[in-house]
């Protein structure tokens, strides 16, 4: 009775060490962590700003920069993007007055250059995906097709955030507490209507 006792209490002892080690490891290592604000709901969907964060100290997103990509779960599409572009349309075939930016299922997202028309950004987009540490980037994106209230939206998943010769590994997309802004005067605090979160952590060199 009494190893017993003392076997479980080693084996605690050990699974709580390992688990504490390996939380220290990954904080020191950083994350690349991706935000989607919903800023407002439109006719059939939402607007939303998508923001990427490097917060690894040490590892930098080289030229020709980061590329993001993630599957809908319904018949999304995304009818306009500022500060960044799918790499392919897709078939938008069944849209014959207004042409969608992208229909694809698994859309592939990449940064815009710097050299962008200004009328052609947001805050933080266009550099080309070169993502330094401590560092963001931002694009607004139109999704329609997506329901249009809390309710009705649903998440994109599988997301996967790549980076040249470098090799990540993204959790699932997470609902978390709304992100609250403060105006340019600091005299107005404003909330995204719904914010989703992705970590992503470095897996190895390529
Ligand atoms: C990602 O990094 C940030 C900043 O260091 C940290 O606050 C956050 O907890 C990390 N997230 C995960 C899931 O490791």
């Amino acid at each position: 009775m009494e190893s017993l006792l003392s076997a479980v209490i080693v084996l605690l002892l050990v699974s709580f060490s390992c688990f504490t080690s390996s939380e220290a490891l990954t904080r020191n290592k950083g994350n690349i962590t991706v935000k989607w604000d919903l800023m407002s709901w439109t006719p059939d969907g939402y607007v939303a700003v998508v923001t990427a964060y490097n917060y690894q100290k040490q590892r930098s997103i080289p030229s020709p920069g980061w590329k993001m990509s993630w599957r809908w779960t319904r018949k999304e599409v995304i009818w306009s993007m500022v500060g960044a572009q799918t790499t392919k349309q897709g078939d938008c075939s069944m849209f014959n007055e207004n042409m969608p930016h992208s229909c694809t299922n698994k859309p592939t997202v990449v940064d815009l250059p710097p050299k962008t028309p200004f009328n052609q950004q947001i805050a933080n987009c266009c550099k080309g995906g070169v993502l330094k540490p401590g560092l963001e980037s931002a694009f607004q994106i139109s999704v329609g097709n997506a329901g249009d209230s809390v309710k009705t939206v649903r998440m994109p998943v599988n997301f996967m955030f790549t980076a040249p010769k470098q090799q990540y590994i993204c959790g699932p997309t997470k609902k978390v507490t709304p992100t609250r802004f403060i105006t340019a005067d600091k005299r107005r605090m404003t909330r995204a209507l719904m914010t989703w979160k992705i970590t992503c952590d470095f897996h190895k060199a390529t």
